[in-house]
């Protein structure tokens, strides 16, 4: 690999979801020696680094984000030798490797938690956040659970409840308690050693609870920025004071970021949701001594439009200082972009990435978005998401963005399996399928293909200041300075054409894909519907 140790600021991350991406083995469910298998595909794609999902020990009830054993590969995707070929075989590639880790909860069947819940005496016994009831039996405080109900669940051989931000399966690990965080950190160097190329933490403000099980206020608005929150979740009327982004997630994340220092080149992406994640963001990236990079859910919405986008963008490049975002407009948690910011033409995907790409920050670009995926429509049987099923109407889960990759129109499922698999590949998918895109001169695919690889010979895209200009409607125009050199970047989020009138001429950038590019008449610049255009001052 290329020694570069600061490689991830403006890296592009591919997030693969293993159990979607190609199944070697027939049995229905992606594995490890799938993603080794589609690795030229992804390296074609022009991106850094791969984002892996959860591939440990794990009941699945959460498909991975509840661990049984932090130190090994479940059996449904393979062995830990699987792991070591797909890291040298990424690495032959240029390709780094960044794991997910779920610190902040594991799985009941963990070992840890099987012994903590046995009495209040056992070495593990405060192991998770566990507490007495009230008077009158019922839960410690208002805490609610992201997936649904309260936070808390009775345990009959404690006669206690324990804390559990997400499912009932998934406890929360207490933080508070030194000989936690050691154990978490030997298991973080425990894949450090074995050659990874960083991680992506999984839900890492939550880590700690505030110890006197404060109830958190009721919220004066409807909060949406956790995995997924929306209205029809009650989770969305607190203000979670105080069951997560706690002061003392910071001094962990120091001792985090110690050991990673230890193995330069390596990097970290913390997942954000909170009620003021772009606040998160900036704090806990801030310093050079937290989080190398941090994405939260404000791009992951159902909002969007220029006036959004700008103001979102706007209100972190305020915050940030030192520190630096990640940029996601899809992932395994919320629906499709393609979907859910409404594309009815590929040249509006195009328009979507180029924003993406352009903005300051790395980037995250989930598997499948690529090829203009749109949101899959499940019916409730074939559900399996539990998030879904407890909100199901109004809310269907994560199902629909998690079906099988589509490599070929003409095989069976797509080409991504023999076997029925876990979630059905979608129709409407087939046409997507990289086998119909690839080499094909307008396909999404190839846009992304050809932006990727342009944008990452621009230093100014990858570490240049952003900042915004006025633009009428839904016209977002922003310059990316470095040094002496600025881009000017314009994008037509709005299915008319216009002409713009700008302070002045500019040349269009040379080697950008054709779907890049509108028309100068001295400072006079026409571009269609979606339209892009990106020019040197
Ligand atoms: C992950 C989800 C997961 C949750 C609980 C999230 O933020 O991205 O997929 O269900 O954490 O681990």
């Amino acid at each position: 690999m290329i020694n570069n140790p600061d490689w991830w600021r403006g890296a592009v991350i591919y997030q693969v979801y293993p159990r979607s991406f190609y199944d070697s083995n027939g049995d229905g469910i992606g594995d490890l020696p799938g993603v080794t298998a589609k690795l030229d595909y992804i390296a074609s794609l022009n991106v850094d680094a791969i984002w892996l999902s959860p591939f440990f020990t794990s009941p699945m009830r959460d498909f991975g984000y509840d661990v049984a054993d932090y130190r090994n590969v479940d059996p449904i995707f393979g062995t830990l030798s699987d792991f070591d070929t797909l890291i040298a075989e990424a690495h032959k590639r240029g390709l780094r490797i960044m794991i997910d880790q779920v610190l902040s909860h594991s799985s009941d069947q963990h070992s840890w938690f099987v012994e903590s819940r046995a009495n209040r005496s056992n070495p593990k016994a405060d192991w998770y956040v566990w507490a007495d009831p009230k008077k009158d039996g019922t839960v410690p405080n208002n805490w609610l659970s992201v997936f649904g109900g309260p936070a808390w669940t009775w345990d009959s051989r404690r006669r206690q409840y324990y804390l559990h931000n997400f499912l009932t399966s998934q406890p929360d690990l207490n933080f508070h308690n030194p000989d936690v965080q050691k154990q978490v950190l030997s298991d973080v160097k425990f894949w450090l050693d074995r050659g990874v190329d960083g991680f992506r933490l999984d839900a890492i403000n939550f880590c700690f609870h505030d110890r006197k099980l404060r109830d958190n206020p009721a919220s004066d608005a409807v909060k949406e920025g956790s995995i997924g929150v929306r209205k029809e979740n009650p989770y969305a009327y607190q203000f979670h004071r105080f069951d997560k982004t706690r002061p003392e997630n910071i001094p962990f994340l120091q001792r985090l970021r110690a050991l990673l220092d230890e193995y330069p080149g390596t990097t970290t992406v913390g997942e954000i949701g909170d009620d003021n994640s772009l606040q998160t963001m900036a704090d806990y990236t801030s310093g050079g001594d937290k989080l190398h990079m941090a994405y939260s859910f404000d791009l992951l919405t159902e909002q969007h439009g220029a006036d959004f986008f700008r103001k979102t963008v706007n209100t972190i490049e305020q915050k940030l200082t030192d520190g630096w975002p990640c940029w996601a407009i899809g992932n395994h948690d919320v629906a499709r972009v393609a979907s859910r910011w409404e594309a009815t033409s590929d040249q509006q995907l195009k328009a979507y990435m180029a924003m993406l790409l352009t903005l300051r920050g790395s980037v995250c670009i989930y598997q499948g978005e690529e090829l203009g995926l749109t949101e899959a429509e499940l019916a409730y049987e074939d559900l399996v998401d539990p998030y879904g099923i407890n909100f199901w109407p109004e809310y269907k889960g994560r199902d629909g963005c998690r079906t099988p990759m589509v490599w070929h129109h003409k095989k069976t499922h797509g080409g991504f399996s023999d076997a029925r698999p876990w979630l059905p590949v979608y129709d409407d998918h087939y046409n997507a399928a990289v086998a119909v895109q690839h080499e094909e001169d307008n396909s999404v695919l190839e846009a992304y293909r050809t932006f990727l690889g342009w944008r990452r010979e621009q230093p100014v895209l990858l570490k240049g200041d952003i900042r915004f200009h006025k633009a009428p409607g839904n016209i977002l125009i922003y310059s990316r300075s470095l040094g002496a050199e600025t881009l000017l970047v314009v994008l037509n989020l709005s299915d008319q054409a216009a002409t713009l009138t700008l302070p002045e001429a500019k040349a269009p950038m040379a080697g950008t894909p054709d779907f890049v590019g509108g028309q100068w008449q001295g400072n006079e610049l026409k571009l269609p519907a979606w339209g892009v255009e990106i020019a040197r001052s």
